[in-house]
Formats: structure tokens, C-alpha cells, sequence
């Protein structure tokens, strides 16, 4: 019997880049290879063919693109730490595991309450039920101590400014001079979300408008590096099919907006002493 799901609002847009990730798995010349999650679509209760059009090829090149950071953290701490917030069902531990790793994932208790349906805790590997806006998970990482890689996709988009620059300010507090990878969407793709097929299959909007992660120093957050669908990492990159790699070049030549907007960004909080 397939699992059913009753998920809340924001919780459902897990399912977005789930299935973008499985039809991804399903292509002769896939990017992630995320076959688990091709799996999980299997095993999910639900209409996933409602969802359309190019977020979902869009959230493969997200997913690739923080991958790619946390490759190139895990090479320099290989025993680091971790955490992604708001995983919904992703497989990023089961993609990037080096064998040494420590890994956490966290989200709110219904999408948790669905993923322990499908996965389990393991030796590197523990699942935290709450919230990014919380603090209470924050002694599970301070006790662990070490390098830590902090990283959230597609989830503070869902909230307003005020709350989302209340949390980056309470993460950059705890956990100084550690890097912090997050997305960020401007006016043009705020604007457009009533157009997006995605969006009109699902309740959920995004909320919180950022045209200029830099403006983020104000939470404490330094920027290290931002890109674009563009843009990506040159060892990402040689992993997209050209229609990727050449179409979101040509695509910001004709259409600038259209990819500028949205920016996978890799920030680091200040150090403890920074005042
Ligand atoms: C668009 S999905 C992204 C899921 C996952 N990061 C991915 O890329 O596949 C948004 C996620 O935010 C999670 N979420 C909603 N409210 C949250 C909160 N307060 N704290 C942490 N995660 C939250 C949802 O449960 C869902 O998994």
C-alpha cells in the first residue's frame, strides 16, 4: 500500500523538488542520480503529476549546487558536521555520505513524522524533529563540537523578512564562523509566483523578498560566494547537460531577470570575537 500524506502548507512543497529529483533520476543523463528518491515517489499516495514546468528541473540544479558546497566542505572536514534545515525528504546524506561524516536533518513534525516513514537514524545519520526558527536543537550541535556546514533550500523563502532575519541573527549568535548555504528569491520571481504551474498546484507562497544577499551583513552573515542557475560551480557545472550549462547562459542574455532573481548563496556567520 502506498503511504498517504496529510502534510501542512509549506510542508507540501517538499514534494515539489522530491518528484524534480526523481524524473531527474528517471533521464538517460541525470545530474543527482537520485534514485531513492524515484523510489519514494513510488512508495508517496499522490497526484505528483500536477506538478509542472521548469521549477522542477530548476530545484535538481539547486540541489546540485549545494551539493557542491558541501563536497567541497566535507573534502577540507571530512569528520565535520552537517545540518540541513527543512530537509523535507531529500537524500543529500545518502548522495554526499564520505563514510565519516555527521550528519542532521531537520524539519517540523508532520514532514518528520513522513520521512521516519521512509528513513532511519544510523550510527552518522540523526533526524531532528523542529524548527529553524527554534533554538532547542541547538545543543545537540554545540555538544557536538567542530566544523559545522549549515545549510537550508527552499524554506526560508516561505517566511517573512522580519522572521527569516530573527533566525539568521539567532544561527549567526550560536554557531560563529561557520558556513551557511540558503537561497534567495528577488521581485521578479516573488512577482512571478501566481504564474509558476508549481505554485498553482499547491496552497503554500513564497514571502520573503531578498534582492541583495549582501544586505544580509545586517544578520551577522558575511557573503562568501553567490550564484545562479548561470553560474554555477565549474565542477557542477561539468555534471548539467549542455541544455543546462548553454541554456541558462543564453536565458540571462535574453531574459536577465528571469535567472538573476534567484541566487544560491554560500554566507559564513562572524566570528565569536566580531563584535
Ligand atoms: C520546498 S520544501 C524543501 C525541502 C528540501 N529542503 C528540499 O529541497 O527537498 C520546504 C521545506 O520546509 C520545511 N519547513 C516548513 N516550515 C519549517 C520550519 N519552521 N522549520 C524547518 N523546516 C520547515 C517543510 O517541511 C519542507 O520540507
Amino acid at each position: 500500500m502506498r503511504v498517504p500524506v496529510a502534510l501542512g502548507e509549506i510542508q507540501e512543497t517538499l514534494l515539489i523538488p522530491l518528484y524534480g529529483r526523481a524524473l531527474d533520476a528517471r533521464r538517460r543523463r541525470s545530474i543527482l542520480g537520485d534514485t531513492a528518491a524515484a523510489d519514494l515517489v513510488e512508495q508517496i499516495d499522490y497526484d505528483f503529476s500536477k506538478f509542472r514546468g521548469p521549477s522542477l528541473g530548476g530545484a535538481v540544479l539547486r540541489a546540485s549546487i549545494f551539493d557542491g558546497w558541501v563536497r567541497r566542505f566535507l573534502i577540507d572536514h571530512p569528520d565535520g558536521t552537517v545540518v540541513d534545515l527543512g530537509c523535507g525528504l531529500s537524500t543529500r546524506f545518502r548522495r554526499l555520505d564520505n563514510g565519516r561524516v555527521r550528519w542532521f536533518d531537520l524539519d517540523v513534525g508532520d514532514t518528520m513524522a513522513l520521512r521516519r516513514q521512509f528513513f532511519a537514524d544510523e550510527d552518522r545519520y540523526t533526524m531532528i524533529e523542529g524548527s529553524i526558527h527554534a533554538t532547542d536543537w541547538y545543543g545537540l550541535l554545540r555538544a557536538r563540537g567542530g566544523p559545522l556546514f549549515l545549510l537550508s533550500e527552499a524554506v526560508l523563502l516561505y517566511f517573512p523578512e522580519a522572521q527569516v532575519h530573527a533566525t539568521l541573527r539567532q544561527l549567526a549568535q550560536a554557531f560563529p564562523a561557520a558556513p551557511l548555504a540558503f537561497d534567495t528569491g528577488g521581485r521578479a520571481m516573488m512577482g512571478s509566483q501566481d504564474r509558476n504551474p508549481v505554485f498553482r498546484a499547491v496552497s503554500a507562497r513564497m514571502r520573503w523578498t531578498c534582492d541583495d544577499p549582501r544586505t544580509l551583513q545586517q544578520c551577522g552573515l558575511r557573503l562568501v560566494e553567490s550564484r545562479t542557475f548561470a553560474d554555477p560551480q565549474p565542477d557542477v557545472a561539468a555534471g548539467w547537460p549542455a541544455r543546462y550549462r548553454l541554456g541558462m547562459k543564453a536565458l540571462r542574455l535574453v531574459l536577465p531577470p528571469m535567472v538573476t532573481t534567484y541566487k544560491l548563496n554560500l554566507l559564513e556567520t562572524a566570528a565569536a570575537d566580531a563584535g
